[in-house]
C-alpha cells in the first residue's frame, strides 16, 4: 500500500456526465450558470459539455453555445467529450482545447454507446489524435466497464488494461477508468487499478466511479490507497449514461471533497460554495440531492 496522496484534483464532470442523462432538456442558460459557479468553487478542471451526436443525445445539443458563452477563469480547464472527427471540428470551433475521447473495455456496451466495436472506436480517434497533437490540444480517454457491463456482464481485466494502454500509446495524457454502472467494490477496483498500472503509470490513471450501489467512496479511497491522485465525481452527484441500463448518478463531488479533506488531502475545492452550487442545481433539476453532505449541512 501507498502512503495516501498530500493532493488530489478533481475532475467535475456534472455538467456533462450529469446533465446528458436527464429526461428534460436542461435551459443553455442554466448550463451556463452551473459552470460559471462551479467555476468560482476553486474546482481547476470543469468537463463542460460534450460534441457528439444531438441525434444521440440532443441533452447536450447546444455544447456549441454553451462553451461559447461559458466563462473561462485562468487556471481552470474545461475539457469537452469528442467522439468522432465531427465533434472535433465542432469543439474546436468554439475554442475548445482540451478534449475527452471515449470508448470501453466491453464490445457490447460500446455498440450501444458509439455504435461501433472497441478497435473500430480507436480506429476512429487515431485521426482525432493527430489532429490534437498539431494543434497541441490535450486529450483524456476515458475506459468504461471497467468493472462490469449492463449488456456483457463481466469484464475481464485483461480488456481493461488492452484498451487503457492503447489510449495511452496513442496520447491520451490521462486515462480515466469509468464504473459506468457502479458495479465494482474495492476488492475487484483494486485488482483492476493494479492490473492497469502494470502498463500505463499511476500518474496518468484517473477513476470514474458511478455510485448506483453505493460503493463509490470505498472504491476512490482503495484507489488513492494505490496511489491514484486524479478522481471524476459529479455536483449533487448528477450522473449517467444513456446507453448504459442501470446507470445512475456519479459519485457527488461534495462527498468526496468532504472525504478528502477530512483526511488531510488538499483539494484546493471551497466544500461550502460546492454545497451550494449542489443545491441549486437539484432545485434546477426539482429533484432532492444525491450529496449526503450537502444533505446534511441543511
Ligand atoms: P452513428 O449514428 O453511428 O454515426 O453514431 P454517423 O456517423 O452515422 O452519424 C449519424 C448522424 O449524426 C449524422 O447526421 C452525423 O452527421 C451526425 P445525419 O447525416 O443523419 O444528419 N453526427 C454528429 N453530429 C454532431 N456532432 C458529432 C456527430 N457525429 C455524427 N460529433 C456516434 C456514432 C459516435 C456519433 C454516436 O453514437 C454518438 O454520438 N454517441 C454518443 C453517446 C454518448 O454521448 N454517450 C454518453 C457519453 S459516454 C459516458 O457517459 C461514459 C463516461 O462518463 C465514462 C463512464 O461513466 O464510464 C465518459
Ligand atoms: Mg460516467
Amino acid at each position: 500500500m501507498n502512503a495516501m496522496p498530500s493532493q488530489v484534483r478533481i475532475v467535475e464532470v456534472g455538467a456533462r456526465d450529469g446533465l446528458q442523462n436527464e429526461k428534460t432538456i436542461i435551459p443553455t442558460a442554466t448550463k451556463i450558470e452551473l459552470i460559471d459557479r462551479l467555476s468560482a468553487t476553486g474546482l481547476r478542471t470543469i468537463e463542460a459539455t460534450s460534441f457528439v451526436s444531438p441525434k444521440w443525445v440532443p441533452q447536450l445539443a447546444d455544447a456549441s453555445e454553451v462553451f461559447r458563452r461559458i466563462t473561462k477563469k485562468p487556471g481552470v480547464s474545461y475539457p469537452v467529450l469528442v467522439p468522432n472527427l465531427q465533434g472535433y471540428e465542432r469543439a474546436r470551433e468554439v475554442g475548445a482545447t482540451q478534449i475527452a475521447i471515449f470508448t470501453a473495455a466491453s464490445e457490447a456496451f460500446n455498440r450501444k454507446n458509439i455504435n461501433a466495436s472497441i478497435d473500430e472506436s480507436i480506429e476512429r480517434f487515431v485521426p482525432v489524435l493527430e489532429r490534437a497533437r498539431a494543434d497541441r490540444v490535450k486529450v483524456r480517454g476515458y475506459v468504461s466497464t471497467v468493472l462490469g457491463c449492463p449488456y456483457q456482464g463481466e469484464v475481464p481485466v485483461g480488456d481493461v488494461v488492452r484498451v487503457a494502454k492503447r489510449l495511452h500509446e496513442l496520447g491520451c495524457y490521462e486515462i480515466s477508468l469509468g464504473d459506468t454502472i457502479g458495479i465494482g467494490t474495492p476488492g475487484n477496483a483494486r485488482a483492476m487499478l493494479r492490473a492497469v498500472a502494470g502498463e500505463v503509470p499511476i500518474a496518468a490513471l484517473a477513476v470514474h466511479f458511478h455510485d448506483t450501489r453505493g460503493q463509490a467512496l470505498a472504491n476512490i479511497l482503495t484507489c488513492l490507497e494505490e496511489g491514484v491522485t486524479v478522481v471524476d465525481s459529479s455536483v449533487s452527484g448528477a450522473g449517467g449514461c444513456p446507453y448504459a441500463k442501470g446507470a445512475t448518478g456519479n459519485v457527488a463531488s461534495e462527498d468526496v471533497v468532504y472525504m478528502l479533506e477530512g483526511m488531510g488531502i488538499a483539494t484546493g475545492i471551497d466544500l461550502p460554495a460546492l454545497i451550494e452550487t449542489g443545491l441549486w442545481l437539484s432545485a434546477q433539476l426539482g429533484r432532492a440531492t444525491s450529496s449526503r453532505v450537502a444533505r446534511a449541512s441543511v
